[in-house]
């Protein structure tokens, strides 16, 4: 193998590591090509009136970017449309919320062909590509189109919808079919990748063979489940920072002993915000002894603000926070302090260190990284609690993290009491549990057992009909 080349639609490799803001996708890649003589291909996020299909190469902190310029139509059908009103909604379970217009799946198209025809001319002989989230699923067929014979491997960051969900998607089976053109298709979690092949056997009538292969559509492709993780050893020195320990001092004095709850997510429909808040209110009445004792920091930056659904929501959760504090707070105390903006990684890790009781609680989420990171920071003699999510797809190796049903906010309020009032010995033992598990998945782990597998593939004649 010459080089890794990646490519997703956001490239955010921050000139400074410990820069990097709330975990995600964009910080384990940098994390994982940073090791590779490798290129990370992607949207420059800026748009360019007429497309010119020209590549910007960076160097940002030791990693090799390759940037394209989008024309304003494409951003709107492809990354507006298709990738965040169709796709987006459709595999987090909302179809109430999913838009299926014609003219975003055609942009959808044209960017992942124009993305081939820019990167296929730089690929070398023995290049691996790694292609990463639902942005880019038809692109190993572009790419074949265009001849490109090498391994093509693909990550998805998020869930794999219910067959019965996926079939109300125009065109489900040409998605479908095209990642066919991939070598090894890569999920977090077992579910996500059971339901795939449920997919693929059921509803497109494919056959298993050996170890997670598929055949469908007259050809094969190998699956398998590799959960990603953090960069251990960096959030752990980005804790220990000078940033990290004074933002750590100046939260903990900030919190003036009263226990704090932290949250930190992107403004997003799937991070069971409202949920959150509701489950919240519902802790401070059941529990008025706990009032003025306790109070939640919820760190949400806005995120697709082009998209309808994401301005209403915003709207919902800003009326929700301030009724809240309306009814709740004191004239010395304030229930939710509910900010939309991003911090610094070595911040975070301040914070998540000062929390009490770190409240992950998606809807739904193909892993969580916030989960992970929040462990991470704890103080190993006086851990603070991990509430998560059962439909995180952290929750099937978190097993220790008191695991909630964040649809019931009674469950949620119970699950906050119970976090507050732990004995120490049983919050040690749950941490080190599921510290091994983050350390058991260190982002290395996860981008060398995928690379490993994808060299293993056996490719197959078909993977080059196009060229
Ligand atoms: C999720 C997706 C990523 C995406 C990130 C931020 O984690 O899996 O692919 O980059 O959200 O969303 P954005 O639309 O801002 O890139």
């Amino acid at each position: 193998m010459s080089r890794l080349i990646v490519v997703s639609n956001r490239v955010s490799a921050p000139t400074d590591p410990a820069a990097g803001s709330a975990g995600g996708l964009a910080m384990a890649l940098s994390a994982a090509l940073r090791k590779y003589d490798g290129l990370w291909f992607g949207w420059s996020g800026e748009t360019i009136d007429s497309f010119t299909g020209e590549m910007k190469v960076e160097d940002r902190a030791g990693v090799t970017v390759g940037l394209v310029d989008l024309e304003p139509q494409d951003v709107e059908e492809y990354y507006n449309g298709y990738a965040n009103k169709t796709l987006w909604p459709l595999f987090h379970h909302r179809i109430d919320l999913a838009q299926y217009e014609r003219s975003y799946g055609e942009g959808y198209e044209r960017v992942n062909r124009r993305f081939a025809e820019v990167l296929a001319p730089v690929i070398k002989p023995d290049d691996v590509i790694w292609i990463h989230d639902y942005h880019m699923i038809p692109m190993a067929r572009d790419l074949r189109r265009l001849g490109v014979r090498n391994r093509i491997g693909f990550f998805l960051h998020t869930p794999w919808p219910t067959r019965q969900l996926l079939v109300t998607l125009p065109h489900h089976r040409r998605l479908v079919e095209s990642m066919f053109d991939f070598d090894l298709i890569g999920f977090h979690t077992r579910e996500w990748c059971d339901l795939f092949t449920d997919y693929v056997v059921s509803e497109a009538q494919g056959e298993l063979f050996g170890h997670g292969g598929l055949e469908c559509f007259g050809r094969r492709v190998q699956t398998g489940v590799f959960p990603i993780g953090i960069d251990v050893d960096g959030f752990l020195a980005a804790k220990n920072s000078t940033l990290g320990t004074r933002t750590y001092d100046r939260m903990a004095a900030s919190a003036a002993f009263r226990a704090m709850i932290v949250g930190v997510d992107r403004l997003d429909y799937s991070k069971g915000l409202e949920e959150r808040l509701l489950g919240y209110e519902q802790f401070l009445q059941d529990n008025p002894s706990m009032r003025g004792e306790v109070f939640l920091l919820q760190v949400t930056p806005i995120s697709r603000d082009d998209v309808d659904s994401y301005q209403d929501m915003r709207a919902r959760l800003d009326a929700l926070a301030g009724r809240v504090n309306g009814a709740f707070a004191d004239m010395d105390w304030q229930p939710i302090r509910y900010l939309n903006r991003t911090y610094r990684r070595d911040q975070l890790a301040g914070i998540y260190r000062a929390a009490r009781v770190g409240l992950v609680t998606p809807l739904r989420d193909g892993m969580n990284l916030v989960a992970k990171e929040y462990v991470a920071a704890q103080n190993p003699d006086d851990p603070g609690v991990l509430i998560l999510s059962r439909f995180a797809g952290a929750a099937e190796q978190m097993r220790e993290a008191l695991l909630v049903n964040p649809y019931s906010r009674e469950e949620l309020s119970d699950a906050i009491q119970k976090a507050l009032t732990m004995p120490l010995a049983e919050r040690v033992r749950r941490w080190e549990a599921l510290m091994q598990v983050v350390r058991d998945t260190d982002v290395g782990i996860w981008r060398d057992a995928f690379v490993k597998a994808l060299l293993a593939v056996e490719t197959e004649p078909e993977k080059t009909q196009w060229a």
